[in-house]
């Protein structure tokens, strides 16, 4: 192979043997610690897409590297044929952090939105009594959950859905934060409402103050489970350790991810009480990575870190000396989520996080580098 250096080099070879999900920007990493990146060919960059909220600690923390180092030393992978050391220590530490009975570990993001959707259809049919395969799941507008099939089957993105067919039945959209379209989807077999605590797909949305809250009561009222995806919000982001706790509000179920393998490895979790997660029995659900001693030591330390409330308290003061506060109540599209990682990009630039893609019509409001070459390759997608 011949030699690489530059980023055209780089670029060249993986457009040709890579596939082409993504339309990355011109930029090849090869170095990243705490906010900053380096490239191939010695450029700095300050980070501000933080790995799509995978990176709410920064690059290499280090007490997240050396958590990693030590498990690397030990062992990485058992397979959950057999116990291993480190799980059950996560899943106090991240069961502890939400606040709920039980912890369901897996991977990625979208599996464990996947493993929340299975978890509140059997809870429908165990628990709750509803006929044979006829469960419905309210979810919102807007919502991206991730790439699998059944995911993208409830998905309103044509570029996510389209071509994808047949789609997986059992789901009814409603416009999101708007709490009388959910109340008038409720029916006898409806298990759950899967909701965002804050959209970030379509531009960063925040519903109106008391959209929760009012979920929460509603779920509550008729039986059916909220289940809150705070893969992207979640895990002090936003200030809280959990996005649903700056409305005061508590899901039945959290789905969690991203930041929870501190940027070093893949680790997804669902978390819910003893009464919801014991319909999980062996050999009905699982993953071969799921749980690993490596995920779970990586896991573990960021639970470590984010128990300290350092980190959330941190997303306080950014956002307390931001010019636009974040505060939940317009319910409209903003191009600033307040977020720990959008605090400090945008002092310095004149836009928002450029982790979230915006509404195609509003991209030339973006502020990210206003090079021809990045505004051909478009926006970073997740
Ligand atoms: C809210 C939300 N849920 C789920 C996912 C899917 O996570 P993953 O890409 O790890 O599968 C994402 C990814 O962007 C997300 O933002």
């Amino acid at each position: 192979m011949t030699q690489l250096s530059t980023n055209q080099d780089f670029i060249d070879l993986e457009n040709r043997v890579a596939a082409h999900n993504y339309s990355p920007l011109p930029v090849v990493v090869e170095h990243a610690e705490g906010i900053w990146v380096t490239d191939v060919e010695g450029r700095r960059y300050l980070d501000a897409l933080s790995g799509y909220s995978a990176l709410n600690f920064g690059h290499r923390h280090p007490a997240l590297v050396q958590a990693a180092k030590d498990q690397l030393d030990r062992s990485t992978l058992t397979s959950r044929a057999f116990h291993n050391d480190q799980l059950g220590p996560f899943c106090a530490a991240l069961s502890e952090l939400v606040g709920k009975d039980m912890i369901l570990p897996m991977n990625t993001g979208a599996e464990a939105v996947e493993t929340a959707l299975k978890i509140a259809r059997k809870w429908g049919y165990l628990v709750k009594g509803v006929e044979a395969d006829m469960a419905e799941i309210i979810v919102m507008d807007g919502n991206f959950h991730g790439r699998t099939t059944t995911i993208i089957s409830f998905s309103d993105d044509p570029e996510a859905r389209d071509h994808y067919g047949p789609y997986t039945q059992g789901f009814v959209s409603v416009p999101y934060g708007d709490l009388a379209a959910v109340e008038a989807a409720i029916h006898d077999n409806t298990v759950a409402v899967l909701v965002e605590p804050i959209q970030g797909e379509q531009g960063v949305k925040i519903p109106k103050e008391g959209f929760l809250p009012g979920l929460r009561e509603l779920c509550t009222d008729r039986n059916v489970l909220m289940v809150a995806d705070e893969i992207q919000a979640g895990l002090g982001r936003v200030g809280t350790t959990l996005a649903c706790q700056y409305e005061g509000v508590e899901a039945d179920v959290y789905t969690l991810g991203k930041a929870l393998g501190g940027g070093i490895v893949p680790v997804s979790a669902v978390a819910a009480d003893a009464d919801v997660m014991g319909v999980i029995t062996p050999g009905t659900h699982g993953s071969t990575f799921g749980g690993n001693p490596l995920a779970a030591a990586v896991g573990k330390a960021v639970c470590d870190l984010l128990a300290s409330g350092g980190h959330q308290e941190n997303a306080r003061a950014w956002r307390a000396s931001s010019a636009r506060p974040w505060r939940p109540s317009s319910g409209r599209a903003s191009r600033r989520c307040g977020c720990a990682a959008c605090g400090p990009a945008s002092t310095s630039t004149p836009g928002c996080c450029p982790a979230r893609r915006p509404a195609r019509r509003s991209r030339s409001r973006a502020c990210w580098p206003r090079t021809r070459t990045a505004r051909r390759s478009g926006w970073p997608r997740r």
